[in-house]
């Protein structure tokens, strides 16, 4: 080779070299020091710790439900935004559109379908994600503000499937949400001004569409976000994933300090944080430091069965996410998204049922219209946010079906059971009328 054409050659690999360097400050990690200094100057993978426990690892442990909560709502934002390409809320032309979407647009049809099941999955994933961490006891001391922060996003998640139901304006979706809307009606005092406010008009039309859809692709899912970035904020905070030694070890809050160090000199960056809080038991302390410039430091009784989040949590989530992509992918392929006949306000369905996840609600309704419509499940969700703040026991946090906690546990699987058996009633055995009927 000539020198000129190497000194070219030179430049451009130059060039390639510190355009990497500018976005990646470190090379792939071959050391426990660069495992570390990867995932602290990472923004992706800052959120995580740079070591995670062993026991948080196993697959057994979380079933990696709160990973394929997130994971569904990444594809529900990704294929929500590609679907907006197309979509008009208005009641002369959106149920055209779903037309065109199967019919006339390359992949639409596909990317409905996506839409739809990984909605109903997400539904179904956060619903078991909530009872993993029921049964695991990780609601407990210090992470009792987190299940708050999960309820709302079961809330929310609900709600936002229940928007997403109205946009095709076929009869399912018209129906459906004027049975779920009729339900917010029956609440005392305020319900008829509750629906008026979700419609925007006394029944379900353009106004009604246009509310849902803002709610659907705007506000919802920024809230939802919002309260997705506290609580993976707050897990770090709160230690992690729980796990059976850190209750009987670590009551309460613990103090942790951290200097901030360049990483070069050693020089401090800034004056050191500490964090503080109430505490019962002997606390431990750990600097970061310790974990980003060679051994880690250990204090007091801080057990080290960790292992560097690069690459054993990267791979185990990366496992995940592949796993839940495939399984929408594979569903889309073999399963359509329901569409109906345009909505008929003259022809209502009989029976007029709302989505799944309410049809549990819709049979208490069909006993009681304020107990199954208001009274029970506002005492449900009550219940649901007040649960860790009224049990407060320290013991079988971090271990699936505790013999400890045999009466919580079984109270819980009661309020689950109950549920679900109501839903399959409302799916699957009522006809015509709310009469019973057979599947069989
Ligand atoms: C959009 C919905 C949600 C997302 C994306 C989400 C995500 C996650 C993730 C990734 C984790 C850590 C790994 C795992 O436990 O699988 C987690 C843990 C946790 N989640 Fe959720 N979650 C959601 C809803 C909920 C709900 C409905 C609850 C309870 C009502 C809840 C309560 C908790 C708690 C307390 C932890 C810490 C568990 C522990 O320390 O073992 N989350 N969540």
């Amino acid at each position: 080779m000539s020198d000129e054409s190497t000194s070219k050659w030179k430049v451009i690999t130059d060039l390639k070299t510190n355009v990497v360097k500018s976005i990646f400050r470190n090379p792939l990690p071959s050391s426990d020091r660069g495992r570390a200094a990867t995932s602290f100057t990472n923004l992706f993978l800052h959120i995580q710790p740079v070591k995670v426990s062993k026991h948080s690892l196993k697959p057994t442990y979380t079933f990696g439900l709160g990973l394929i909560c997130m994971f569904l709502f990444i594809i529900l934002a990704v294929t929500g935004v590609l679907l907006m390409f197309y979509y008009v809320p208005s009641t002369t032309q959106a149920y055209d559109r779903m037309l065109d979407l199967r019919g006339a647009v390359a992949f639409g049809g596909f990317l409905r379908n996506m839409h739809r099941w990984a909605a109903h999955a997400m539904v179904a994933a956060v619903f078991l994600h909530m009872c993993r961490v029921f049964f695991t006891g990780a609601y407990k001391p210090p992470r009792e503000f987190n299940w708050v922060v999960g309820v709302v996003l079961f809330l929310l998640t609900l709600f936002s499937s229940f928007t997403g139901y109205l946009l095709p304006w076929d009869q399912l979706a018209f129906w459906a949400i004027t049975v779920g809307t009729s339900i917010a009606g029956y609440a005392p005092l305020v319900g008829k001004e509750m629906k008026f406010v979700l419609l925007g008009d006394s029944n379900v039309g353009q106004e009604a569409l246009l509310r849902f859809y803002v709610l659907h692709i705007a506000v919802l899912p920024i809230v939802l976000s919002t309260f997705v970035a506290v609580h993976f904020w707050r897990i770090r905070k709160d230690g992690g994933l729980a796990k059976p030694e850190e209750a009987d070890e670590n009551a309460g809050f613990q103090t942790v300090t951290i200097p901030l160090y360049a990483q070069d000199g050693g020089v401090p960056m800034a004056a050191a944080a500490t964090v503080a809080a109430p505490i019962e038991l002997p606390r431990r302390t750990f600097t970061i430091q310790g974990l980003v410039r060679g051994p880690f430091v250990k204090v007091g009784k801080l057990k080290e069965d960790n292992v560097y989040s690069w690459p054993n949590l990267l791979e185990a989530e990366l496992f995940v996410f592949v796993l839940t992509l495939v399984g929408v992918l594979l569903v889309s392929l073999f399963f359509n998204a329901p569409l109906e006949e345009p909505v008929n306000v003259m022809h209502p369905p009989n029976p007029a049922k709302a989505p799944w996840y309410f049809l549990g609600l819709q049979e208490l309704v069909s006993y009681s219209a304020f107990w199954g419509g208001i009274g029970i499940p506002t005492i449900e969700v009550l219940m649901l946010f007040l649960l860790p703040y009224i049990d407060r026991t320290k013991v079988g946090v971090g271990r699936w079906f505790a013999k400890e906690r045999l009466l919580p546990n079984t109270l819980f699987m009661l309020f689950a059971v109950i549920n679900i058996i109501l839903m399959v009633i409302g799916i699957f055995f009522r006809g015509a009328n709310w009469e019973f009927v057979s599947p069989f």
